[in-house]
């Protein structure tokens, strides 16, 4: 019975035969091309030669060997295992029962586990220590020991050190040389190395197979084969092996679920079903996964609430003009309410109220100005304000939240908000069309630009950012306003985090509050400082649908220096 071809021999070997007489599986060992191409071959590289497979191997050699091997083995395996378990009603060792097969212990192993599964066979594990090849050990039973490799390097007109250097390699040289030179196979004759001996016989490969075949070998060999690194003693797995409950020649395929058609048939009935393995791993729980920008949101929070912080309520991404802009004090014609700049809505285009005495005093606000401001002078227009947006700051929402407190009793507040908003500009590495912003909002009498810097850096120094420089800047709503800069370590340079100011009277007066109350505001990015601590460069790896749901899954939560 064929099973494959053979991979190592030229013409149309066999590469797996079982002889169908006594059921053994007969295998081919791998042949070096170099020594199948070499002058006075080894009698181990022939075809028909018997290696026997690998009849032991650790847990690694277990898994590694047993995938080598395909399904059709297993089938072989399986069905030589339950032939001969009928026979000898039991097998006490599979590591023994494999060599004597010239079977893969590694594969026997899976087959066992699946019969077991299956009732077929009743198995006990068994484990002792053994010895074991190492890499190099498997290395020269593949290709020889590094002295039958040099010895069928040297051809028998010999070859210069350089030359059997080129042909060998350095390593396997200096161990192969030294080894061949003492076993009297090859001799150096300046400037040549020649060999002894016509043919030479690889003991030491001999000896692995042995080993790889679990068979006893004096302890002399194994001293030396230790001393030389080929082999290690591990622990070693397998199984004693007895008919299971459900045992037959051969395996009928019980089913592994009921189906829609069994119940309809009534199928299940006379169904065989496969036991539940209530040892087997379950699929790993997926639970929820905090993405990296909600973990440095709470971060940001947890400061905000420190410092004695009410949330603003940011639930509406949906803002009309004048909430996002008129109030603000931002003229109709300013080009950040351009459709560059902001997503007008379509449906529904107009928000439905506005507080009118409020837009009354808005408007003249912006007209002809008041309370010592000369205003716009423009014709304000109502449609402008009306017109519905999504938001493009969450400033938006802190004038909502100063109209609201101008209509009560003044009493001192600090808000802030962490949210989205949305901004109509060309995608790149740090641009998004939305993003998030952090805003804190102070209100209180008497405010000056000196407790604006204060709680700059009373805020910023609770991220870790100890050094905070500010520059002059201009915004509709703000006067006077500062970017904010801190000194980043790793850049060694100034760079901008924030922007901040204090709300211009024209913005404050209109909504109500006393003219002694002064409000300070700043805001920030949530996706900068994220991107920082989480060492990301493009702010689609953060954020949109370009996110990797495992780095999702397996991010750290990075601190801020709070
Ligand atoms: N609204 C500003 C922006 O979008 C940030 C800011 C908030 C500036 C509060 C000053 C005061 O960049």
């Amino acid at each position: 019975m064929i099973l494959s071809s053979c991979r190592y021999c030229a013409g149309p070997s066999l590469n797996w035969r079982i002889d169908l007489r006594n059921g053994r599986i007969r295998a081919h060992s791998r042949v070096a091309s170099e020594a199948r191409a070499s002058a006075g071959a080894s009698d181990w590289g022939g075809c028909g030669f018997d290696s026997r497979g690998s009849g032991r191997c650790g847990e690694e050699g277990l898994r590694r060997e047993g995938a080598a091997m395909g399904a059709a083995d297993k089938d072989v395996v399986e069905e030589i295992l339950l032939g001969d378990l009928n026979e000898v009603g039991e097998i006490a060792d599979s590591g023994e029962w494999a060599s004597r097969h010239s079977v893969d212990h590694g594969v026997l192993c899976d087959v066992i586990k699946s019969l077991s599964g299956f009732e077929l066979v009743d198995s006990k594990e068994l484990s002792r220590e053994s010895w074991f090849l190492e890499r190099e050990g498997e290395e020269y039973v593949e290709n020889g020991s590094a002295e039958m490799q040099v010895f069928l390097a040297v051809p028998p007109e010999g070859i210069t050190l350089p030359d059997l250097k080129a042909k060998v390699g350095d390593k396997l040289l200096n161990v192969g040389q030294k080894n061949a030179m003492k076993n009297g196979w090859i001799v150096m004759q300046k400037p040549l190395m020649k060999r002894k001996v016509a043919e030479a016989e690889d003991i030491v490969r001999s000896q692995l197979v042995s080993i790889k075949d679990g068979q006893e070998v004096s302890p002399d060999v194994i001293k030396d084969l230790k001393k030389r690194n080929l082999i290690a003693r591990k622990l070693w797995k397998g199984y004693e092996v007895c008919k299971g409950p459900k045992y037959a020649l051969k395996r009928s395929k019980p089913a592994t679920d009921v189906t829609r058609e069994m119940l309809q048939t009534g199928a299940w009935k006379e169904q065989e079903f496969k036991a539940y393995n209530f040892e087997a791993l379950g699929f790993p729980i997926s639970g929820g996964y905090l993405h990296p920008l909600l973990k440095v949101r709470a971060q940001f929070r947890k400061i905000f609430l420190n410092m004695g912080f009410e949330e603003m309520p940011t639930n509406n991404f949906v803002e009309s003009s004048f909430w996002n802009f008129d109030v603000l004090f931002q003229p109709q014609q300013h080009p950040a309410r351009d459709s560059h700049d902001t997503f007008f809505l379509k449906t529904p285009a107009t928000t439905v109220e506005l507080p009118e005495d409020y837009l009354q005093r808005v408007k003249t606000m912006h007209e002809v100005g008041g309370h010592g401001s000369i205003g716009y002078g423009y014709d304000w227009k109502r449609e402008e304000a009306e017109k519905n947006l999504l938001r493009t700051h969450t400033t938006a929402v802190s004038s909502r939240m100063l109209y609201k407190l101008a209509q009560e009793k003044f009493v001192p507040k600090r808000y802030y908000s962490i949210d989205r908003v949305f901004r109509n500009e060309a995608v790149d590495r740090t641009h998004l069309a939305e993003f998030h912003q952090i805003e804190g909002v102070v209100c209180d009498r008497g405010l000056t630009l000196g407790d604006l810097i204060g709680v700059l850096n009373e805020f910023f120094g609770r991220l870790g950012i100890k050094k905070l420089r500010f520059k002059p800047a201009y915004n509709p709503y703000t006067e006077p306003s500062m970017e904010i800069f801190s000194y980043h370590e790793q850049l060694k340079k100034w760079v901008e985090i924030g922007n901040s100011g204090m709300f211009r009277p024209e913005m404050l007066l209109p909504m109500g509050l006393p003219p002694d109350v002064n409000v300070i505001a700043w805001g920030l990015s949530l996706e900068r400082p994220t991107m920082i601590l989480y060492n990301i460069d493009n702010i689609r790896d953060l954020f949109g649908h370009k996110v990797d749901l495992e780095k999702v899954k397996s991010n750290p939560i990075c601190r801020l220096g709070i």
